[in-house]
This record gives structure tokens, sequence and C-alpha cells, in this order.
């Protein structure tokens, strides 16, 4: 059992002292671990990753284009067309990629790829199966998502996911050219003139392309040429001649474009946060595959800190941090992960420790010479006639003035108008407690925060449409850290507050011991098909659509023709039947394929409307994509 302090920040509109009001938290341990969810990509597999030439053994394109062709050991793609009954032969299979042509579940018209899976416009591949050593050429699949699939060792030129989602499948080896992965991960591949969005690519290089929320570690082939990597970390293999050079840089200025995923301490380890406590939080953010998923950050909270030298540097508590600051970030950045670190506006931060007011730029240089990637900044101790909105800016521009990519996370309760502008994320509520709905720092009190408006729920302030009109790339709104494992709630209490969080787009900071969690918790962070709901590149938070506020029905927007992430919500205390209407989420087609994304299961086309039984405190959570 572990004790820490917690505070119970309160709404200010201006800048001055606050006295947090303290509180006692009890935090038991989270569980043992279990199995790994890996997102990935698979854009077809290839033995040697060849391009060019039309695919014609076994197989025939029967209408229209079929572009770039395949390599030896490849699957037939076409645009714009449907390559009928064509078989690959020659080698195992990749991926098929169909534009405009129906392919479902494991047989696609467009050649079977034995040990394929097949990418459709607008529909979904479900549970594709593996494939090696094949490859997909010229294809392309728009909006389409395959779910589930696994490519080994191959490669897709010229193909395009846009607005599409891979998820659940990993790319081993493989290489994607000219071709687009959204959500997905590739390792040991090579991308070159594509596009990875919120995934990430290790062990590869990125070529001519541009990975957006995406992740490059340890290229073999010198990195990224000629392409943008947005929002993404570039490591080890470096970046050349493209738009971005350097760990996270964005072409666009794009930081954080899709919600930033990692862990922080503060909810479980309060200020007992140390150089031996990050490392292994690091090592089970890999061995765990929650990096596999999306998770990057690894965030100290507050007490790091001791004092200031004779300078005015700050210095790292000696006897938790011995080998200082920059040895940890150059630990953390090994593992491809990055490190955040935290500090206040004010003289001193909430715990008590020195604060950066006055030594913005000072202790700006220092986190960019250690290292650092995010900055959470705190709103306690502040000095006297000091403003909010300036303290917040001195430090963005800070931060920006070191060249560092370094997200800014501003820690000030609420929801200003200046915020968006000024950081990545911000809070929008007080400090999260491990409890679903005892008082106002419970995870229901948070959601109808953050994702409701002026009058929906009792207790929420915020005016008519809400804070959703504030979320998009770059710019998040943030209902605090994750108590997924704590032990407070039960695991479908966890599980809606997750869910909740992915509608919400907000960003996902774990906040237990991911060390040693329950199988049944690392199954709720993991989810890979929950997380690209929060991950989607369209940056749309959702929100509710119903009108009942107790059997709730949530909508988000994703890429993708006609597609939506659903959550219904029953926030009773017995389990009830709750629907969604296609028309009520403003599609036009009148029958959708609907995927369970806690059950992993495809419930196949459905008319008008899906109805569930779900539990209490529960969420049925989909992904609706009409047709
Ligand atoms: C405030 C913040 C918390 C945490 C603590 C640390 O209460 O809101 O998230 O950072 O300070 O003291």
């Amino acid at each position: 059992m572990k004790l820490y302090q917690g505070r119970i920040p309160q709404r200010r509109q201006g800048g001055g002292s606050r006295r947090p009001e303290s509180l006692w938290r009890r935090v038991p341990l989270a569980f043992l671990a279990s199995a790994v969810l890996a997102l990935g990509c698979s854009n077809g597999t290839s033995t040697d990753g060849g391009t060019g030439g039309v695919q014609t053994t076994g197989g025939s394109a029967t209408t229209s284009a079929v572009t770039g062709g395949s390599a030896p050991g490849g699957t037939s793609q076409a645009t714009g067309g449907s390559a009928t009954g064509g078989a690959t032969t020659s080698g195992s299979a990749g991926t098929t990629q169909v534009t405009s042509a129906s392919a479902t579940a494991g047989s696609a018209t467009g050649g079977s790829a034995s040990g394929g899976t097949p990418q459709t416009t607008g529909g979904a591949s479900t549970g594709g199966v593996s494939s090696t050593g094949g490859a997909a050429t010229g294809g392309g699949a728009t909006g389409g998502s395959v779910t589930g699939g696994n490519a080994t060792g191959g490669s897709a030129t010229g193909g395009s996911a846009t607005g599409g989602g891979t998820t659940s499948s990993t790319s081993t080896g493989g290489r994607a050219s000219g071709g687009s992965v959204t959500g997905g991960s590739a390792t040991g591949g090579t991308s070159a003139g594509g596009r990875a969005s919120g995934g990430s690519v290790t062990g590869g290089s990125v070529t001519g392309g541009g990975a957006t929320g995406g992740r490059a570690a340890g290229g073999a082939t010198g990195g990224a040429s000629g392409g943008t990597v947005l929002g993404g970390t570039t490591s080890a293999g470096g970046v050349s001649g493209g738009t971005t050079a350097s760990a996270g840089t964005t072409a666009s200025g794009i930081l954080a474009a899709t919600p930033p995923m990692g862990w922080n301490s503060w909810n479980k380890f309060g200020g007992g946060v140390t150089d031996t406590l990050v490392r292994g939080i690091a090592d089970a953010m890999v061995s765990s595959g929650m990096q596999a998923v999306g998770y990057q950050y690894i965030n100290i909270d507050d007490m790091w800190q001791s004092s200031r030298d004779a300078s005015g540097n700050i210095v790292p508590n000696a006897s938790k941090f011995p080998n200082g600051m920059k040895a940890l970030a150059d630990y953390v950045h090994s593992k491809g992960l990055k490190l955040g670190l935290y500090s206040d506006r004010g003289t001193k931060t909430c715990a008590g420790v020195p604060g950066s007011y006055g030594y913005e730029t000072k202790d700006a240089q220092s986190y960019a010479s250690w290292g650092v990637d995010y900055l959470k900044y705190d709103n306690c101790n502040t000095a006297a006639g000091s403003n909010m909105q300036t303290d917040y800016t001195n430090m963005a521009n800070a931060l920006k003035a070191t060249g560092r990519p370094i997200v800014f996370s501003i820690c000030a309760w609420w929801f200003y108008n200046w915020e968006p502008t000024t950081g990545q994320l911000w809070r929008t509520g007080t400090d999260i407690t491990d409890t679903w709905d005892t008082d106002s720092h419970s995870v229901i009190a948070l959601i109808n925060n953050n994702g409701g408006w002026s009058g929906r729920y009792s207790g929420a302030s915020y005016g008519s449409p809400g804070l959703a009109q504030y979320a998009g790339p770059g710019h998040w709104n943030d209902p605090d850290m994750l108590e997924v494992g704590n032990g407070g709630m039960t695991d479908t209490e966890y599980q809606s507050h997750f869910s909740l969080w992915a509608i919400m787009a907000a960003p996902l900071i774990a906040g237990n011991d991911i060390r040693s969690m329950s199988a049944a918790t690392k199954n709720i962070l993991t989810n890979a098909d929950v997380i690209a709901v929060d991950q989607d590149p369209l940056g749309i938070q959702g929100k509710p659509i119903s009108t009942s506020t107790t059997l709730e029905v949530w909508s988000k927007k994703l890429s993708g023709n006609q597609t939506y992430a659903v959550v219904l919500f029953n926030r009773t205390t017995a389990s009830a039947s709750i629907t969604v209407t296609w028309a009520s989420l403003g599609m036009t087609a009148t029958s959708a394929t609907v995927r369970d994304l806690w059950s992993h299961t495809d419930l196949g086309p459905t008319a008008t409307q899906y109805a569930a039984s779900v539990p209490s405190h529960g969420v049925v959570m989909l992904k609706v994509v009409g047709n």
C-alpha cells in the first residue's frame, strides 16, 4: 500500500497565488503482467521488397488498372478496380489491397493471397492472417481498415491507406514504399515515399515519405531522406535530406499531432520517483508491449528537483537521481522512448520544491540539454503579481527558443482560451483520483467536464458546445492521467475510463505500476482497437449525441468514409440496452459494418441501427463503417 499526497485544484480565472488543499490517497498495488498486443501496419510483404511489374502469376486483374504490379512472391493489387480471382502462387503472398472493390475477411476479390490480408475501400478486413515474403504493389486502400493482420518480411510499394486504419497488426522486416500506414508499426522495415500516421517504424528508415505521429527508431539505412516526420521520433538512423531532422521535430510545426501517450509517476508513486523506477518503467514499457501500441513518453512528475546552484541552474535530487537527468534521458531514448519532466509557473511546485518562476529560460535550456521531450507545467505557489497567461507563455516561448521539440503540457486545472495556442495539451479539471463517481475528482466528474457542456450534466459548467471544439492535431483537452490498474475501481469501470478517454481524443498517460500489472490491466491499456480511436489522425474529439444522460451514446468521426467510433455508456447501476442509429451519427448509409472494439469481433453488416446490452458502469465500444 502506498500513501502519497494529492491535491484538489480549484477553478481560478486569474493569476496569483493559490493554496492547494491536500488530501491523502491510497493507491493499492497493481498486478502481474502478461500478453502483448502489437499495433501495427501490414502493407504487404516481400522477400526482396521488389517493386514494379504487374503480377500475373496465378491470377488476373479483371478490371481497369492494376497499378505497379507486384514483385515476385507478391500479391496483386488493383487501383480503381478489382483483381478478381487472382491467386498469387509465386511465393507466399502478402497484402492484397483493392480500391473500389469489395473484399472481406480473408477472401479478396482481387487475388487471393495465400496468407494475405485483404484491404478494401471503405470496408474492413478482420483477423487477417499472416503473410510472409509477399509483395503488395501499387495498390491503395482508401478508407479501409485492416485489423488483426500480420505481415512479416514484406513490402508495399506505391500503395496508400488514406483514411484507413491498420490496427492490431504488425509488419516485421517489411517495407512500405509510397504507401501510407495509419496507426501501425513496422519493425525492422523501411518506408519509402510513404506516410506513417501514429505508427512506429523501428529499425527501419523512412524515405521520401512523411510520418505523422510516428516513430522511426534504429533506422538501418540512414533514416529518412527527403521526407517529413510529423510529430514523430527518429533515432539512431538519423534523418537526411528531409524537412525534419531531429527527434519529434515537426516539419509543419505539428508537435503532438495525435494525443500524447505515455506514463506519469504521480498517480501511483507521488514524490517517490527515482532513477531506478524510471528505468524500470522504461523497460516495462517495451516488454509489456505498451510501446508497440503507441506509448512513448515516460514522464517524471513533482519532486525530482532539489535546489538551484550558484548560477541558478535547477539541480535534480541527487539521492533520487544519482546519474543526473542526461544519463537517464539517454537510457530512455535508447529504448526508443521519450522523457518528460515537471515544473511549475510559481516559485515552488505544488509539492514545494523549486518552481521555474523567473528561471524559465534557464530551465528550458537545462531540459533541452538533458534531452527532455515533454514538460508538464503546474500552477501552484504563484508569485505575487504574476499573471497566469504570461507565465505559461514565458515558458512556452523558452521551450521553443531551445530549438528542441518539447511537448508543453499546461496543468492549470481548467480551460482558458489562450491554452490551445500556448501548449499542446491542457488540463480541463481537477486532479483525478482512483474513484468512479464519489466526488469532483472522480472519473465521472472529469468526463462530465471534459466531454459535456453547460447544462448537460450537473456540475459541469462549460458553455455550449463544450470543449471538443478546441481539440485537434497539436492541441488536446486533458481530463488528467489514467488511473487504470491502480485498484480503486472495477475492471469494467477501468475499461469505461479508458474508452471514454479514447473517444474524447484525450492524452493516454498511464498512471499505474506497469512493471507489475495484471493481465486485465494490460489488456485494457494495450487495446489497439481502442487506441486507434484515440489516435485517429483527424484528431476530432468525440461527444455524447444521445438525449439521455444516463444511457448514453457517444460518437467520434474517424478518418475514412462514413467511419465512426461509438461508445454505448451505461452510467446506471443496472445493465441496460442502448441503441445507436446510423442516422444519429450523421451517416447517410443505411447499412454499416460494426466491429466490437473490446471483444475484437466483427458483427457484420447491420441495417439502420445497433443495440447492445451494456453492463452497469460499463461500455460497449464500436467502430461503425457505413456501406
Ligand atoms: C498538481 C497536479 C497533479 C500533480 C501534482 C504534483 O496537483 O495537478 O497532476 O502534478 O500537482 O504535486
